[in-house]
This record gives structure tokens, sequence and C-alpha cells, in this order.
């Protein structure tokens, strides 16, 4: 099953800068998390379509903010990935700038969805991000991404670990194997937007 909100899709353009967001503003959920931890695929996944956002396996395929529109009713935004160790410092440092930019000076985002790969222990760039989200209080939410790859009993284990670090925050096991979780989601974002 699939929400009929995500059928009508349209991609509006790639941004580096904050002030050139499209018109007309409406609200927005953004995906981020280390690059290759999945989160264009989980877009083409929300969105029904196969490689509609560019995906790659090798990291740092997204380096810039790329804005889809949902049935005119919202905006889904799949940030450029962090913690890609050939990006050269110079380019770090524009990542950061850009990704503080979008974040702070942007009252239309609504939510902010931050994956993380579910075999992996978190980094120090995981904790950063989500130590940031929290002291600017922007909402957020955690989503385990490839639990296709993981066992049920080491996926229960992960999930107990983040729950317990993050109290207050949802947890959100995904992979784009999973027809259920990928309704769950479109769910979860329709409320936070409607
Ligand atoms: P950047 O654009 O570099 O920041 O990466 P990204 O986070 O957008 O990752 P992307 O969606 O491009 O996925 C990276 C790789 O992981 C691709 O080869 C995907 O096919 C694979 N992948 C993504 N999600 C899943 C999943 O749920 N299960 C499995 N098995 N593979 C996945
Ligand atoms: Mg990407």
């Amino acid at each position: 099953m699939t929400y009929p909100e995500f059928s009508k899709i349209s991609f509006v353009k790639s941004i580096t800068d904050v002030n050139n967001a499209p018109d007309p503003r409406l609200p927005e959920v953004a995906f981020a998390g280390r690059s290759n931890v999945g989160k264009s695929s989980l877009l083409n996944a929300l969105f029904n379509r196969r490689n509609f956002v560019k995906t790659s396996s090798t990291p740092g395929k997204t380096r810039l903010i790329n804005y889809f529109n949902v049935s005119d009713m919202f905006y889904c935004v799949d940030l450029p990935g962090y913690g890609y160790a050939k990006i050269p410092r110079q380019e770090a440092h524009l990542w950061q700038k850009m990704m503080e930019d979008f974040i702070t000076q942007n009252q239309y985002l609504k939510l902010i969805y931050v994956l993380i790969d579910s075999r992996r222990d978190i980094m120090e760039n995981d904790r950063e991000m989500l130590s940031w989200l929290s002291y600017i209080k922007i909402p957020y939410k955690i989503i385990l991404s490839k639990t296709d790859k993981i066992s049920k009993n080491d996926l229960a284990k992960q999930k107990q670990f983040y729950q317990n670090v993050f109290p207050d925050i949802k947890i959100i096991p995904f992979s784009i194997r999973n027809k259920f979780a990928t309704t769950s989601i479109q769910k979860d974002i329709l409320n936070v937007v409607s």
C-alpha cells in the first residue's frame, strides 16, 4: 500500500544556498545521515520509484540539497551525506556551513530523519549531528537503515541501544525491501506536514 500523496512527485531543484529554496514555500521534511547510509534509496522507496533519486554504492553521491515536491503539499529534501573521507577539507567546510544554514535558517523545516546504518555502531559524526539537532531543538527521528542486512536479534539490540541513548526520540527500523516500513514512514511524514 502506498499513500496517494506519494504518487505525485517532481524534482524541483538542487541548491547550496538556503536563500535559493524553491517557491512556493511549503513544509519540508529532510533526510540526513552519513554518506551511503541509504537516504536517497529511502526516498525512492517512499516515492515508489527506481533510481529517480540518484543512488550509488560509492559514497558521496549527493553533494547538494535536493528538493522534491510531493503533491504540491510539501517537500522531501535529500541532504548531502557526512563522514565521507575523500571530501577535501575545503568542501567539508562548505558542507558544514550549508547544513547549518539549512537547518537554522529554515522555518519551513518540520522534521529531520537522521539515518544510521543498523549494522554499525554509532559514529562520532552521528553523535555530533544528533546532539546539535537536540541543542537547536529541531524535531528529529532516527531511522535505522538496511535492516535486511541484520538479524532480528541484532536489530532488537541496536534499537534498544539507540532508545537508551536517545530516550525521547522515535527510533524507526527501515529497509528498502520492507513495504510495511515504507508505508509507515509515509504515514509519519503526512502527519508531520499536515
Ligand atoms: P550519499 O548520497 O552518498 O550521501 O548516500 P545515500 O545515503 O543517499 O545512500 P544511497 O541511497 O545512495 O545508498 C547507498 C547504497 O546502499 C546503495 O548501493 C543502495 O542500494 C544501498 N542501500 C540503501 N538502502 C538499502 C537497504 O535498505 N538495504 C540494502 N540491502 N541496501 C540498501
Ligand atoms: Mg544520496
